[in-house]
């Protein structure tokens, strides 16, 4: 009987991210079936992992969840209900293994007392190659292989996943990802930096309809918006109020930066965290009843007290209520004053956003560039969080030109580099000649076409920057800029 595991599961099971199984798959090293991979050409591609010994997988994890940030990975079981309806699928899956055993058990036994029939009245030649027959299944019967201990290993593995976590793939945009814990699809869609369309998250508006087209789902939580009985019948269901109870199909619309509308909404000061006496983060916490949709690498403006201050966000959408921006300290800049001195948690913020069209292009299978100059960081960090969510770039170097706050988060980047085999963290010291530090950047990438670059700065760093890298001597890349003073 063969059993077909999608990617994103072949990936926890190996402990690789996607794309570098997309890699394999391109390279003729893993073979699929409509998307999906085997299990025995799993073990034959991967025969080094040990599948009766999870501590190598457990150490990936914990250094992945370190880099994400515990609250983007909190581990929880799902709820009682889907935990009892994926319980029940395994049960019935056993059910019917146990059934299909004694059956081959029944046939074996019909099958010796076939040999015994036959037997009857033939030649001794005949008699002694039945005997043959007879002691050639019960040897293999009775001794196990090697292989099939591992096989065992393997298959007990996945199951732990299956009781979980789902798979959920949307269409028509082809995002998957896994529905971890308790999630609904709604949060897992954001937590995997997949965008889809939504409104208030908790079941009023409508807005993150979806139909399913294939799979269970199950209701996790109430709402109070109405769905037709027409909808209903069709099998549309709400996000935020359903989790899946085994791999499921979903037929959603996915969000881009024109899609989003700018909300307006009170938050409150979670903390505040000086890096230096440069540069501050604020992280802002969203109301329950009302998150704030963006994309990674948008702006917001944020105010307090009628003072006033525009920031890219550099928190992930995929991190729930939680928003960051960086604070650069200047002179004449109120709002960033009250940030170093005043501000405090559960003080109310004003927030309005998102702004801007700084977004990654998911569609886009280049390796890509990332290009920070000073603030520009905060930015760059969302994009990063975002493109290691949707595991998609097939290589991330991180080029972040320091200011006179320094590499003030310098920690996290070298914690992605130990995490993900695909990037490269190039810090560079603040510098007068910045002409000749990008032009020794440049230099580095003969292949320079090949690539996307997202560079985030002040207007006058981004103009001297891009001219290298989109019209030097060798072919340009594609560029994208947020100008953090524009
Ligand atoms: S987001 Fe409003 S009902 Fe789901």
């Amino acid at each position: 009987m063969s059993h077909l595991l999608p990617l994103s599961r072949v990936a926890k099971l190996v402990g690789l991210p996607r794309h570098a199984l997309q890699e394999m798959i391109r390279g003729g090293t893993l073979a699929t079936f409509d998307g999906m991979v085997e299990f025995d050409e799993l073990r034959r591609a991967f025969p080094e992992v040990k599948w009766d010994d999870d501590a190598e997988f457990r150490r990936v994890q914990e250094i992945k969840e370190k880099a994400f940030a515990k609250r983007v990975l909190e581990r929880a079981l799902p709820d009682k209900e889907v935990l009892v309806a994926r319980l029940n699928e395994l049960g019935d899956d056993y059910a019917a293994a146990k059934a299909l055993l004694l059956h081959y058990g029944n046939v074996m036994t019909w099958v010796d007392e076939k040999i015994d029939e036959i037997e009857e009245d033939k030649s001794v030649e005949t008699r002694h190659a039945l005997h043959s027959v007879r002691a050639f299944l019960l040897r293999h019967l009775a001794e196990i292989p090697p292989d099939a201990v591992l096989a065992q290993a393997a298959i007990a593995r996945e199951r732990i996943f299956r009781i979980m976590s789902a798979h959920v793939t949307i269409l028509p945009s082809g995002h998957e990802f896994d529905v971890d814990g308790n999630d609904t699809l709604l949060e897992a869609a954001l937590r995997n930096g997949v965008s889809l369309n939504y409104g208030c998250s908790n079941g009023n508006c409508g807005e993150c309809k979806a139909r399913v087209v294939s799979g269970d789902v199950k209701k996790v939580h109430a709402h109070d918006y109405a769905l037709k009985e027409t909808e209903k019948d069709a099998g549309v269901i709400l996000m935020c109020a359903y989790a899946p109870v085994n791999d499921v199909v979903i037929e959603a619309n996915v969000a881009g930066a024109h899609d989003i509308p700018v909300q307006q909404l009170v938050a409150k000061v979670k903390s505040v965290e000086v890096f230096n006496p440069h540069m501050a983060a604020l992280h802002i916490l969203a109301p329950r009843s009302q998150r704030l949709r963006y994309l990674g690498g948008q702006n917001i403006d944020v105010a307090s007290g009628g003072v006033r201050g525009r920031y890219a966000i550099a928190s992930c959408p995929c991190e729930d209520r939680h928003i960051e921006v960086h604070v650069p300290r200047r002179a004449g800049d109120d709002f960033a004053e009250l940030v170093f001195n005043r501000l405090k948690a559960n003080d109310a913020l004003e927030v309005e956003g998102p702004f801007g069209e700084f977004v990654l292009d998911e569609e886009s299978p280049r390796p890509v560039i990332f290009l920070a100059f000073g603030a520009g960081f905060a930015p760059i960090k969302s994009l990063i969080q975002h493109a290691m969510s949707l595991e998609l770039a097939e290589s991330i170097d991180l080029h972040w030109v320091a200011d006179e706050a320094g590499h003030y988060q310098d920690n996290l980047c070298r914690t992605w580099a130990d995490a993900l085999d695909n990037f490269n963290y190039l810090p560079h010291a603040p510098t007068d000649d910045l002409e000749a530090l990008l032009k020794s950047i440049v230099m580095d990438y003969p292949d320079l076409h090949r690539f996307d670059i997202y560079a985030a700065g002040s207007a006058a760093q981004l103009e001297r920057a891009r001219p290298l890298f989109v019209s030097g001597e060798l072919p340009g890349a594609r560029w994208f800029e947020n100008a953090l003073d524009a």
